[in-house]
C-alpha cells in the first residue's frame, strides 16, 4: 500500500542510504528525571531495520516515558539519539513524524466527534486543486488503511461510536499508514481480542518485510515471543539486558523484569453454597440472551468469550447502566430493582468498566482524589472532609496494590499507564462493595503486580463476598474462577467448574 499523503515522497533518498551502524534508530545513555522520580537513567536501546525489539519491564519502569523522549514529547537531560545514522533532537512529536518515527500511544487518543477518515488523516488530509479537503479520496484512502488490519469500517463513523478495540485498530492502521522507518507500538493489543491480535502480528510481519524497525511494548510476553526478534527489559528506569529473543524464555525475562520469580495464581478462597446473586434468563435485546446463573459467597465466577460475545453488556445490564429487556437479578435474596448505577453502587455493588479513561479516572485530580472520590462521604463529618482519614486509607490501599508514584498528591495523569489502571481498581475496593464486577482488570498491568491483585481478589471472596471476573485472558480466567460462564454470540455457551475447565473444553465452548 502507498498512500500519497504519507511521508514516502521525502523518504526515498535517505531510505537509499543504509545507516552505518546498521541500526536504524540508536539510543546511548538517555537519563530522563521527573519532580521527585528518575524516570531513566542512562538507558540505551538499538533497534535494526527490518525488525521487531520488544521492550519490557514493570509498570513504571520507564518505557512509555523512554517513546516519548523519541517522538520529542519530553526532552531528555542527557543522551544521543541517532535516526538512521543522524543525530536527531525533536522537539515536538510532529518532527518526529517528518523524519519517519510514527507512535501507536498507550492511552487512546483519537477525537471522538471525528470521522474515523478524518482521525486517520487529521493534519494531512488530502486535497483537491490544493485547497478543499478530497472526502471521496480520504474515503477510500482510509478504506485501505483500515484493510491492512481486516478492518472493515464505514470511515464516515464517528469514533466515539467505536469499541474500545475498534478505535485502537483505528490507531494502529494510522500510525502505520505513514509509512515511518520506525514504528513505536506502546501496549497496540491492551483492548485486542485473538483475532485482532493475529491481524496485527501479520501487519507487523509485513512492515518487517519491508524493512520498518518496530519497537513493541506488551506485558503479555507471548505476544514478545511470537513476534520480536530482539528484546530489551527495564527495571526502575534503568536498562538491563538486552538480547536475542530466541536467548531467553518467559521465566528468564520475568526473573531480569522483576527481580524474582512470579507467583502465578496465589488462589486461596473457597466457595460456599450460599447464593449472592440469582440471575434468571437475563435478557437485553440485540446484546444477550437467556443468561442465567447463581454466585456463591466466597466464589469468584469467570466470564470469558471472545470479542462481541456480549461479556460488557452482561456487567453493564447488571450493574444497572444499561436495562435488560427481561429477566430477574436478585442480590441477597431481594430482588433487584435498581435503575440507575448509583442505585446498584447503594445496594454494595462495584462495576471497574473495561473503559477506565472514559467511566473511571480524573486526570487532572491527585491520586488520592481520584481514589477517595467514590467514598469521600465517609470521611465527611458536619460537611468537613477529614484529610487525615482520607489519606490513611488511600496510603494503605496503593501499599496494598503497589501504586508507583512520587507521592498521593501526584496528579494521576503523571502515573504510568498501568498505575492509572490501579488507582481505577483502589477507588472501587474502597468502596468496601459485597459484588465486585471487573472488566478486564489486569489489562495494562505487569506480572509482579497482577499477582498481587490475584492475591487481593481472592482475599477479597474469601470474605463472604463474590466477584464476577470478566477477561478475554485464557489463563487469567482459568486460574482465578471457581467456575466459568462461557459466552458465545450473546448466549450463554456453557457453565464449567474448575475441575471440568481446560482451555481446550472453554475454548471449544466459544467459539
Ligand atoms: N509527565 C510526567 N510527570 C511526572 N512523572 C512522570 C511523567 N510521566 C511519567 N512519569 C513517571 O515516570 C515513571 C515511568 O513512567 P512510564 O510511563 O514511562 O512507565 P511505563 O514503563 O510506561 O509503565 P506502564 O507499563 O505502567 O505503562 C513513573 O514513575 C511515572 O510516574
Ligand atoms: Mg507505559
Amino acid at each position: 500500500m502507498t498512500l500519497p499523503v504519507g511521508r514516502s515522497d521525502v523518504a526515498t533518498s535517505e531510505a537509499a542510504m543504509p545507516p552505518q551502524s546498521g541500526f536504524v534508530l540508536d539510543v546511548q545513555g538517555v537519563s530522563k528525571r521527573f519532580p521527585g522520580v528518575q524516570a531513566l537513567s542512562d538507558v540505551s536501546l538499538q533497534v535494526r531495520p527490518g525488525s521487531v525489539h520488544a521492550l519490557v519491564g514493570e509498570n513504571g519502569a520507564g518505557k512509555s516515558t523512554l517513546m516519548k523522549i523519541l517522538i520529542g514529547w519530553h526532552r531528555r537531560d542527557r543522551g544521543e539519539i541517532a535516526l538512521k545514522g543522524q543525530p536527531v533532537d525533536f522537539h515536538e512529536p510532529k518532527q518526529a513524524l517528518n523524519a519517519g518515527i510514527s507512535i501507536i500511544q498507550q492511552e487512546l487518543s483519537a477525537i471522538g466527534d471525528m470521522s474515523i477518515a478524518e482521525n486517520l488523516f487529521l493534519g494531512r488530509e488530502p486535497r483537491r486543486a490544493g485547497a478543499f479537503i478530497d472526502y471521496p479520496g480520504m474515503n477510500a484512502l482510509a478504506k485501505r488503511a483500515m484493510a491492512e488490519l481486516e478492518l472493515e469500517l464505514d470511515p464516515w463513523r464517528k469514533m466515539k461510536s467505536l469499541s474500545v478495540a475498534q478505535m485502537q485498530l483505528v490507531e494502529i492502521a494510522k500510525a502505520i499508514s505513514h509509512e515511518a522507518d520506525i514504528i513505536i507500538m506502546d501496549e497496540p493489543t491492551s483492548a485486542l481480542g485473538d483475532r485482532e491480535i493475529e491481524h496485527l502480528m501479520a501487519s507487523i510481519r509485513k512492515l518487517k518485510a519491508r524493512g520498518t524497525g518496530i519497537i513493541y511494548i506488551s506485558h503479555k510476553l507471548e505476544e514478545v515471543f511470537e513476534i520480536a526478534d530482539e528484546v530489551t527489559v527495564l527495571r526502575d528506569g534503568h536498562h538491563i539486558a538486552s538480547m536475542p529473543t530466541g536467548e531467553t524464555d518467559r521465566d528468564g525475562l520475568i526473573r531480569l523484569m522483576i527481580g524474582r520469580e512470579a507467583k502465578g495464581f496465589p488462589k486461596t478462597n473457597t466457595p460456599t453454597t450460599r447464593p449472592l446473586l440469582e440471575v434468571e434468563q437475563l435478557t437485553r435485546e440485540g446484546e444477550f440472551r437467556d443468561v442465567s446463573f447463581t454466585l456463591h459467597e466466597g466464589e469468584i465466577l469467570g466470564v470469558f468469550g471472545l470479542m462481541g460475545a456480549g461479556k460488557s453488556e452482561l456487567l453493564n445490564a447488571l450493574f444497572s447502566v444499561t436495562r435488560a429487556t427481561s429477566g430477574s437479578v436478585t442480590f441477597r435474596g431481594k430482588r433487584l430493582r435498581a435503575r440507575y448505577p448509583s442505585q446498584a453502587m447503594r445496594n454494595n455493588m462495584a462495576l471497574i468498566t473495561e473503559d477506565r479513561k472514559a467511566t473511571g479516572l480524573i486526570l487532572p485530580m491527585s491520586v488520592r482524589d481520584n481514589m477517595a472520590i467514590s467514598t469521600l462521604g465517609r470521611h465527611t463529618r458536619f460537611g468537613f472532609v477529614s484529610a487525615l482519614g482520607v489519606g490513611r486509607v488511600v496510603s494503605s490501599m496503593s501499599q496494598d496494590l503497589d501504586v508507583r508514584m512520587a507521592s498521593p498528591r501526584q496528579l494521576v495523569k503523571f502515573l504510568s499507564g498501568g498505575n492509572q489502571q490501579k488507582v481505577v481498581l483502589g477507588r472501587w475496593l474502597l468502596t468496601k462493595p459485597s459484588l465486585l464486577m471487573l472488566d478486564e482488570p489486569t489489562r495494562g498491568i505487569d506480572i509482579g503486580a497482577k499477582a498481587e491483585i490475584y492475591r487481593f481478589m481472592s482475599e477479597f471472596v474469601d470474605q463472604g463476598k463474590g466477584i464476577v471476573l470478566a477477561s478475554s485472558e485464557l489463563p487469567e480466567v482459568l486460574g482465578m474462577s471457581d467456575r466459568i460462564l462461557v459466552m458465545k454470540a450473546g448466549r450463554m455457551a456453557g457453565i464449567l467448574t474448575r475441575e471440568q475447565a481446560s482451555e481446550e473444553a472453554v475454548m471449544q465452548l466459544a467459539v
